[in-house]
């Protein structure tokens, strides 16, 4: 079992950054922090197929479009439920086949939901759709690149990178929220990467990230007053806005991190910390 070697670790430091050539994905690529990975990974010179759902495909396709616009890396958009694992197969082989030319290089599986319930009150449904995506999703979307990588090493291609966002949620319980669902479902996808690494060290590397507060959509939904909760205890004293994130999924991406699988990068201001 042998990782994959750094290309030419006596370069200058910025070109083990470089993700020119590569071809990445990123689901929930649309919006909030897989918008901005997507952004950072073309910025680094990967091609990106963003995946989304909600999105309306004319946007998803004009979100594509003005990365590529920016970038002058090829940026697509696809259709894809990541609770279907049919769906999460077919869609990583069309975006390896349509924007790597069979190739994958990098899969960030990065969609996630959530919801507030207390633990008395949770119906089977409610719990098993944060699950279903947070979760199942995330191991389905690995799965399938894992698959892919495996394939392509075999026929004497590159290796792979699998990047989970998870959270911090994964180690500590938030409050006032009321969210153990959710707060498992990371915790489960921490130690699902940790397993895929040791599991794939032939033909992946897998890491997660796990952010503190993040100012995207999913924190709108809570009330203001519960802000003045969370900065009273993240020593930071503020969200992150989500392309401060872009530059640790692109370490993550490149060879920058050659020698990091099965990590948990936590980035909350130190949130996790008192
Ligand atoms: P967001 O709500 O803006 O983005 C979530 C993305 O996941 C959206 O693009 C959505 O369409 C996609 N998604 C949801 N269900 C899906 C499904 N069934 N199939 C495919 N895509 C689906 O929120 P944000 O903050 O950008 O979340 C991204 C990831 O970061 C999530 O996994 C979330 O749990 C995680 N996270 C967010 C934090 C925050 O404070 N915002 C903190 C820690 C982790």
């Amino acid at each position: 079992m042998v990782l994959a070697a750094h290309q030419n670790p006596s370069a200058p430091v910025l070109s083990h950054f470089s993700l020119a050539g590569k071809t990445a994905l990123v689901t929930g690529g649309t919006r909030g922090i897989g918008l901005e990975v997507a952004r950072g990974l073309a910025e680094a010179g990967a091609k990106v197929a963003i995946l989304y759902t909600s999105t309306s495909p004319k946007d998803a396709a004009s979100t594509a479009s003005a990365i590529s616009s920016s970038t002058g890396v090829a940026v697509k958009a696809y259709r894809c439920n990541v609770t279907s694992q049919e769906e999460v197969e077919t869609t990583l082989s069309l975006a390896a086949k349509e924007l790597g030319e069979g190739t994958l290089d990098i899969v960030v599986a990065n969609a996630g939901i959530a919801s507030q319930y207390a633990g008395l009150d949770y119906t089977p449904g409610q719990f098993k759709d944060i699950v279903d995506v947070n979760l199942n999703g995330a191991f389905y979307t690995a799965q399938a690149a894992g698959r892919i990588f495996e394939k392509q090493v075999k026929g004497g291609g590159r290796k792979g990178n699998v990047i989970f966002t998870a959270s911090v949620s994964a180690i500590l319980v938030n409050v006032p929220q009321k969210q153990a669902a959710y707060n498992a479902s990371k915790a489960a996808v921490v130690q699902l990467a940790r397993c895929l690494s040791v599991e794939w060290v032939d033909f992946a590397r897998v890491n997660c990230v796990s952010p503190g507060f993040i100012a995207t959509d999913m924190l709108d939904v809570h009330p203001e007053e519960w802000r003045k909760v969370w900065f009273s205890m993240i020593p930071g004293g503020r969200l992150c806005e989500p392309a401060e994130l872009k530059g640790a999924y692109v370490f993550l991406a490149s060879e920058a991190s050659s020698y990091m699988t099965g990590a948990n990068l936590v980035i909350d201001g130190g949130y996790t910390l008192p």
